[in-house]
């Protein structure tokens, strides 16, 4: 009921290394814990808010509960939950949710990053990654993205692989404590030119090899 799923995906060649993608395991426990924990001050401004302080939340004990409820929503088809992979290593999560399926057959996407790694074009390569995923073996024809005005860097990734903006989402989710405004970006699969992994490489961003 979930096609594309499980799978492994990439890699894909960029200045700081491989970057690919491969499902959540319950093993994660430690990395997750211990980069999201280093990384509070760049994931508050942009997470959705949660109950209890974010150490209490990034416990390594608050993953197996986590992990359980992102393979359950794999299974059932409605999410993709992945890890961002630099040379092997647990460098960050890409998310595919809320996958609808019939005559709209859309998903948001989403993503972070360890700061230790920032502005090597990780990101790019991953969401690049995502989305080939998406509108091919997934079946999808439609991807949106939510992203604060302030978030620059996660702007400049979307667009790089193509996103546009479509307007402003005012008042859309509650983050850091505050109903915040969101710019939706999308795309839908005829924009792509034969595969986003194909145009990073064209533009110099990335190589297969
Ligand atoms: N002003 C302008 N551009 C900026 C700035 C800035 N202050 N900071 C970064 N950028 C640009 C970089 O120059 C780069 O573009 P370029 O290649 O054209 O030079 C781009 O932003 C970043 O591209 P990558 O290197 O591929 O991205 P990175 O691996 O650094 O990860 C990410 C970007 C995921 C947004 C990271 O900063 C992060 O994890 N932030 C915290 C969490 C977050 O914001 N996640 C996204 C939420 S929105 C969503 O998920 C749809």
């Amino acid at each position: 009921i979930n096609p594309g799923w499980p799978a492994t995906l990439g890699p894909l060649r960029t200045q700081a290394g491989a970057v690919g993608l491969r499902p959540v395991r319950l093993r994660d426990a430690k990395a997750w814990s211990e980069l999201r924990i280093r990384n509070q001050n760049t994931l508050l401004p942009w997470e959705p808010s949660g109950i209890g302080s974010w150490a209490e939340r990034h416990h390594p004990g608050s993953w197996p509960p986590l992990y359980s409820v992102l393979r359950a929503e794999a299974k059932r088809g409605a999410v993709l939950p992945f890890v961002i992979e630099l040379d092997g290593r647990y460098v960050g999560q890409l998310t595919v949710g809320n996958i609808q399926r019939g005559a709209v057959r859309s998903a948001w996407i989403g993503y972070w990053v360890d700061a230790q790694h920032f502005g090597q074009g990780i990101a790019t390569a991953a969401v690049a990654l995502g989305v080939d995923h998406c509108f091919g073996p997934v079946g999808l024809h439609r991807l949106d993205a939510t992203v604060q005005p302030a978030n620059v860097a996660s702007q400049a990734v979307l667009t790089k692989v193509g996103f546009r903006r479509e307007g402003l989402l005012e008042r859309y989710m509650d983050v850091n404590n505050r109903w915040r405004d969101h710019i939706l970006f999308a795309l839908t699969a005829e924009e792509i030119a034969g595969s986003a992994a194909e145009t990073l490489v064209r533009a110099g961003r990335a190589s297969f090899h």
